[in-house]
This record gives structure tokens, sequence and C-alpha cells, in this order.
């Protein structure tokens, strides 16, 4: 898809959700997002990490906005094994559309929605200025680099990477600079599909089993806290922390 052609879906979409006056999430309100029951699960296969690159970007907007993923993505459950956030930065590393960043804008002291692809810091961008003011205040977008989130030192006091963490290159390094930007004590939680011919979610070769990823934490210096393997139908759950 050409950029111009790229450009004027991005605006279909956003048009499309402007007209209904609705979010992609279905609310307008991020507040009174819900964890909602839905008969069949989908996450396309077409959503795969490709090296260094973030998809394609129309079916990572209808997956990630996909109605039925609240039955098995759980995000309220998720949300809340990052503790209490009234005092906390919490950074979305991989915003995509802001599935779980606008579910945490109303429950956090400042959100950071992090991508390496444009389209998606503006899609964030124009559905920032539907948010109530006092969310808007709280929530900035940041366009990062492939091998960097751009964070300043110490900056987040929690980290969530959903769905995102296969499409990291070089990844121990990436973390060991992701810990940089992490408060001391801060808590990393990456959330990715489990291996085994999912219903959701893309190839099992596009994977990342979970004993790497536990490996690559220990090596970048961080501390496994947790790991759930059941409490996701779909995904593993692993909360790490930064020394
Ligand atoms: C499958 S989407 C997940 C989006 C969102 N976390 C969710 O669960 O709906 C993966 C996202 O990661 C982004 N991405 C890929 N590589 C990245 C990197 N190195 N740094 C930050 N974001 C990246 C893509 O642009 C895309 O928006």
């Amino acid at each position: 898809m050409t950029r111009t052609a790229t450009t004027l879906y991005c605006f279909g979409v956003l048009t499309f959700f402007a007209c209904r006056n609705e979010s992609p999430s279905g609310s307008n309100d991020p507040a009174l997002f819900q964890e909602k029951p839905a008969s069949t699960a989908t996450f396309s296969a077409q959503t795969t990490p490709s090296s260094g690159g973030s998809g394609n970007f129309e079916s990572l907007v209808a997956d990630g906005e996909n109605k039925d993923r609240g039955i098995w993505q759980k995000p309220n459950m998720v949300i809340s094994l990052l503790g209490d956030l009234d005092n906390k930065t919490v950074a979305d590393i991989g915003a995509g559309t802001g599935y779980f960043t606008f579910r945490l804008v109303p429950k956090a002291k400042r959100v950071i929605g992090i991508d390496i692809d444009p389209r998606f810091i503006s899609f964030l961008d124009s559905m920032k200025v539907r948010l109530p003011e006092i969310y808007q205040k709280r929530f900035e977008t940041r366009l990062s680099l492939p091998n960097d989130p751009l964070l300043r030192p110490g900056e987040a006091d929690a980290v969530v990477i959903v769905n995102t963490y296969g499409y990291l290159d070089n990844r121990i390094q990436y973390l060991r600079t992701l810990r940089k930007g992490m408060s001391s004590g801060a808590r990393l939680l990456i959330i990715d599909f489990k291996k085994n011919n999912l219903p959701v979610g893309p190839p099992d070769h596009f994977k990342v089993a979970l004993d790497e990823v536990e490996r690559e934490l220990v090596s970048a210096g961080f501390r496994i806290d947790k790991i759930d393997k059941d409490a996701l139908d779909y995904q593993y759950i692993v909360i790490a922390s930064a020394p």
C-alpha cells in the first residue's frame, strides 16, 4: 500500500469512528472500558512481527480494536497486575491503537503511548483530543526508535509490552536500554501469545517462547517476579522488575 493510500485509510478509520461518535474500543469514555464477553476471538495471522517492522497497519488496527478481544484479553485484570498507579508514570511500548494505553489513562498519573510507527502515533493523537481534558493532560504519545523506547532516565514507574515483544530486535540490548528509563523497583509487564497453534495471534514461528523471554529478561538485569501461563487463554504474563 502506498503512503497516500495508507493516509487515506487512516483518515477513513478515524472518520468512521468520529461519525459513529465513539472510540475504536466502542466507548466515549476510556474510564468506562469494560471487559466484554464475546463469542469468538480473532487476532489476524497477518499481524505478524517482521524484522524491525510494524506489521500490516490495517490488520493491526482491526485486531487491536476487535470487539471480541475483551473476552480473552481481560484488560482490567491485566492492568490490576500493575498495582496502584495513582502516582505512577506508565509507558505502553508498542501502543498500537491504544488498547491498553487508553485503559491506563484513567488509572495512572501519566501515560506515555510509545510506538515506532508514525501512523499509530497519529492515530493515538487523534483519539487523545476526544478524551476529557483531565485525561488529555495525563497522556502523551512518543515516536520511538526500533532499538530505544526513548524514555528519559528513570521516567517510567511501570512499563507494559503487550503483543509486541516479538517485534523487538536485539531484545536483550533493548531491555537494557529500557531499564535505564525505568525508576528503581519499576514493574515491567510482558504479555504475549503462547505457542500451540492458537485461534488468535501470529503463527507459532513468529512467537517468542516464554522461557526465552525469561532468559532475556534475566540477561538484561531484570528480576522475574511472577509468571502466569493460565490467567489468559492465549497469552502468558511475565512480571519483572528493575532493581
Ligand atoms: C501487535 S501490535 C500491539 C499493539 C498493542 N500493544 C495491543 O496489544 O493492541 C505491535 C505494535 O508494536 C509496534 N512496534 C513494533 N516494533 C516496535 C519497537 N521496536 N518499538 C516500539 N513499538 C514497536 C508496532 O508498530 C505495533 O503498533
